[in-house]
């Protein structure tokens, strides 16, 4: 019998999320001939980290429902099917899917809706699927184009900006002409940030550490002002950023990871949203699977081409995956944040 290791969301955190909040368990896979009709069994490869995840772990009102407990953690995979009771799929065929944190799933395909879908690894890597060809890769597509929406010559910010999202954003932006400024936590990130992915300027807001010295920092790297702002982290930053925002400039507010453990995130002066008509707008990339094809088809393009650069942090195996969840929280990751299966 193979087993299936599975790590549940055991308890509810209490500020800081901790390894006690989750439960490793062990549950068999089944054989083929204990699928029913339009079954598909998958292993995953990979699974994605996120940090929506920690929202899901909060029994509170959010725009998604709260993961109940003892069940497995939700999140993305990518992996390969292994048996199928479905005419669409078939041993072998790479797939993506939300098979949660666990070696293997069971997924219906049947069902309308049944997030499954084959992807083609021939020009791509299937753990790209997970990163700036997936969900963050489209987060930050919608964000940037959509509400942004960039002109040449324009300067765009984006916080977080080594990360899944972030890295996305600002190789979309200076494609589109404009001038990019990343923040990010730490010299390595910065370098990474202006020497591989090609942004103008980083900021490391952990040198920067107090308001006046990053307002200082983001001036001289914004000598126009800023007209888009990509929001991924909330408080000092976003203060700093709507002192230099630019007439009509626009707020794509995509996260806010600095308060995800239930900490104010006070915004000191509301009133520059009305001395700069300014435009800020949340969003949710699921709800906007309108622009998948078009987003994926332009992300898709530029990884295949290398025109698109990425990064992941990989943890090794199920049991990881607690220790590298509460590190992506905490900035320990650099670039997107993967486990390995196998
Ligand atoms: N709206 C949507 O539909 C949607 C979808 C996907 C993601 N998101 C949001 O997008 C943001 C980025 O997600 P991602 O998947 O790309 O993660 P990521 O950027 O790969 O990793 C998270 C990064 O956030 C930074 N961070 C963590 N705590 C911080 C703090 N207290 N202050 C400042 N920075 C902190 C760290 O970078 P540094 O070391 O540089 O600080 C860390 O590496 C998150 O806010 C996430 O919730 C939203």
């Amino acid at each position: 019998m193979t087993i299936n290791h599975q790590i549940l969301l055991a308890s509810r955190p209490q500020g800081e999320a901790t390894v006690d909040n989750f439960k490793l368990v062990e549950a068999p896979v089944p054989t083929l001939d204990q699928l029913t009709d339009g079954q598909v069994l998958v292993r995953h490869h990979f699974m994605s980290l996120d940090p929506y995840m920690r929202g899901r772990m909060n029994d509170s009102k959010s725009y998604a429902e709260p993961q109940p407990l003892n069940t497995v953690m939700i999140g993305g995979t990518v992996g390969e099917v292994v048996a199928s009771k479905h005419a669409k799929f078939a041993p072998g065929d790479k797939v993506l899917g939300m098979g949660g944190w666990q070696e293997y799933s069971v997924v219906d395909a049947s069902v309308k809706g049944a997030m499954l879908h084959k992807v083609d690894t021939t020009h791509i890597p299937l753990s790209a699927y997970l990163g700036s060809v997936g969900m963050p890769g489209v987060t930050a597509w919608y964000g940037l184009i959509k509400i942004i929406a960039p002109k040449a010559g324009e300067t765009v910010v984006v916080s977080a900006a080594s990360g899944a999202v972030g890295s996305v954003v600002g190789q979309l932006a200076k494609a589109r002409g404009c001038r990019v400024v990343g923040v990010a936590g730490g010299a390595d990130k910065c370098r990474y940030v202006t020497e591989e992915l090609g942004f103008d300027a980083c900021i490391d807001y952990k040198v920067h550490n107090d308001p006046k010295a990053f307002y200082k920092a983001l001036k001289e790297a914004t000598p126009n002002g800023i007209d888009g702002y990509f929001e991924n982290v909330g408080g000092m930053i976003l203060d700093a950023v709507l002192l230099r925002m630019n007439a009509f400039g626009r707020i794509a507010m995509c996260g806010l990871i600095a308060g995800y453990d239930g900490q104010p995130l006070p915004m000191q002066n509301p009133a520059l949203i009305l001395v700069n008509r300014l435009k800020i707008e949340g969003f949710i990339v699921s709800e906007h699977p309108e622009v998948w094809p078009e987003a994926t088809m332009e992300l898709g393009t530029m990884v295949a081409t290398g025109k698109m650069k990425f990064r992941e942090s990989v943890a090794q195996g199920i049991a990881s995956a607690p220790e590298a969840f509460l590190g992506l929280l905490k900035g320990k990751n650099f670039g997107k944040q993967l486990v390995k299966l196998i």
